[in-house]
């Protein structure tokens, strides 16, 4: 057949895929047409809505540098990054939840000294972070990098701060023989994603917030085990029920307790309140098989 229809179009494209020599890819690109036609004919698009969905996609590219990927923000508003981290990493595979990366992870943080101060030079009220990470029988695991950063007390990332070129609320710590962790950085506070881009518009036409709860990233990695990307959310935060890109996971909301000024943790006077926080990480072992809800009946 050389001449398609609106309905015979869609086997027809699949159909070029016959000589695909990669079957992951010819499954996937398949399932892909096959949605994104289906997409087409129940929208009833119109020429004018494909070509600003065009020009709406070529921007979020043009918007994209090395310090702002915006796909990816695309990606978490849209809810998929969340969908691929849950149905890679699931709830009851014994490990840290995990949750969205988001777009503002900066490779290669300083490794500092257990106790350092993340936050330097940084506003935000100061807030020291202890507890341990443990393989998922419990063992403590020592040399265990934990790759943090977060925003500042104001909700400002250090790439977003006008001026600001260095890294700022970041570092890398490790464990030390009985797999502890301790370190000082701010207690962070809600904030938009960015919204001066493609993405931001798109929210504002969907009549959507842009607002995440309070929260600090982490990295945890081990030697012979299975890293995690995750967050520890700050107990009761504003949009703990609303998180704009939907990675709001009841596992990793962590109590922040509240001090009055005085001697900290590692006994340094402060004159301003401050906030211990304890969470301890596990890792499942790299070998370990995951476990399927399927098999196990727990539903979908
Ligand atoms: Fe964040």
């Amino acid at each position: 057949m050389r001449e398609f229809d609106e309905k015979s179009i869609t086997q027809a494209v699949i159909e070029r895929l016959a000589a695909c020599q990669d079957p992951r890819f010819a499954r996937v690109m398949t399932s892909l047409v096959t949605h994104l036609h289906d997409f087409v004919r129940e929208v009833n698009l119109t020429e004018s809505e494909w070509f600003t969905a065009i020009q709406f996609l070529t921007e979020v590219g043009q918007a994209c540098t090395d310090k702002r990927q915006e796909f990816i923000l695309l990606s978490d508003t849209l809810g998929v990054s969340v969908l691929v981290i849950t149905l890679n990493h699931p709830a009851h595979s014994g490990s840290v939840e995990s949750t969205v990366q988001g777009p503002f992870y900066w490779e290669g943080a300083p490794e500092l000294p257990r106790g350092s101060n993340l936050a330097e030079g940084v506003k935000g009220e100061p807030a020291f972070y202890s507890g341990r990470v443990l393989s998922t029988d419990g063992r403590p695991l020592p040399n265990a990098l934990l790759d943090i950063w977060s925003g500042d007390g104001e909700g400002n990332y250090d790439m977003q701060i006008p001026g600001e070129t260095g890294m700022k609320a970041r570092g890398r710590i490790r464990t030390d023989s009985e797999g502890c962790y301790w370190f000082r950085s701010i207690r962070p506070t809600f904030y938009p994603v960015p919204t001066d881009g493609p993405v931001g518009q798109m929210l504002r036409k969907m009549a959507r917030h842009p607002y995440r709860p309070g929260h600090v990233h982490m990295i945890v990695s081990a030697p012979g085990h299975l890293s995690a990307t995750t967050h520890l959310f700050v107990a009761g935060s504003q949009y703990l029920d609303s998180d704009a890109v939907f990675g709001m996971k009841e596992s990793l909301v962590a109590e922040f307790k509240r001090h009055p000024p005085g001697p900290g943790p590692d006994g340094e006077p402060l004159d301003t309140p401050f906030y211990t926080v304890s969470y301890d990480f596990r890792l499942r072992p790299a070998g370990a098989a995951a476990p399927d809800k399927r098999e196990q009946g727990a539903g979908s």
